[in-house]
């Protein structure tokens, strides 16, 4: 098939709620022209206490679903996701490449000057082999100190990024780190960046926090342009959404979270297969 004909095929995305928006959102500024199918599980949402085996069954229906919709890549923009089915999933498609999500911890060990990092993820990507590989091999003579934030995934999916019961969440998770002195915040969890402002708010400016957001965007682009299916269109690509939740109020976060609007289709599972509800 010549390659260019890929070239106008969309870029799928999902995650299990709108933590991906995180990750679309630098997709938006680094591939302006390419076109999305962005999928938000948010009928399982979260993810991160869930067992394995139902996180890799959500995946691969969701990865069959893109891939069905003519997605040339997919994005799998969460870390929960990522730990537990990446593996698999490139195993099970080797023809199509997959971009997953794995904790900054090499950027922020190199960048830290107290030699203390901190991790915040959900409870899957902590005990995920990978997240232990990425520790072993990048955080050599680095202190890592870890913590899960539970219930943030909740209010960041309701649209509260500023709430008391937000801060309060974050307060729980960085201030035991901020005693042991890290100058360097891991967001392992697509979620996250949508808090970064109460974060840093939180830790003040001297802690940074990184946003793997950029590094995916990149990513995304060099396996895109390896393989000659970058599509090259003055045009904005277009985005459409799918959700297994409430397709009303998907849409009312998009502006606030994404900076964009747009339609959002509702998807329902049929056992282990994801099928568009087409609106009457
Ligand atoms: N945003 C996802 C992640 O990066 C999952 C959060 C969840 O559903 O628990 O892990």
């Amino acid at each position: 098939m010549q390659t260019n004909t890929l070239s106008n095929k969309p870029i799928g995305i999902f995650d299990s709620g709108v933590g991906g928006l995180s990750i679309l959102r630098a997709m938006r500024k680094f591939l302006p022209a390419e076109h999305i199918l962005y999928t938000a599980d948010q009928a399982h949402i979260p993810y991160g206490p869930r067992q394995r085996e139902d996180i890799r069954d959500f995946a691969f229906g969701i990865t069959e679903f893109l891939l069905d919709r003519g997605a040339k890549l997919i994005v799998v923009a969460c870390n929960t996701a990522s730990a537990v089915a990446l593996h698999d999933l490139r195993a099970r498609y080797p023809e199509i490449p997959f971009v997953g999500m794995e904790p900054a911890v090499k950027p922020a060990a190199a960048q830290s000057q107290t030699g203390r990092v901190g991790v915040l993820a959900t409870p899957t990507t902590f005990a995920g082999e990978m997240y232990h590989a990425l520790v072993n091999r990048f955080a050599q003579g680095i202190q890592i100190y870890q913590n899960t934030c539970p219930g943030l995934v909740e209010q960041i999916e309701r649209g509260e990024l500023e709430a008391p019961a937000t801060r309060a969440i974050l307060e729980a998770a960085l201030q035991p780190m901020l005693a042991e002195n890290v100058d360097t915040i891991v967001l392992g969890c697509t979620h996250y960046p949508f808090v970064i402002p109460l974060i840093q708010d939180i830790t003040g400016p001297d802690v940074h926090t990184i946003d793997p957001a950029p590094a995916i965007a990149r990513q995304t682009q060099r396996l895109l342009d390896e393989h000659g299916w970058l599509n090259t269109s003055q045009a904005p690509g277009r985005l459409q959404f799918f959700t297994s939740g409430e397709s009303a109020s998907l849409e009312a976060l998009l502006l606030p979270l994404l900076g964009e609007t747009g339609i959002v289709t509702p998807v329902v599972w049929e056992n282990s297969t994801l099928k568009a509800v087409h609106r009457s």
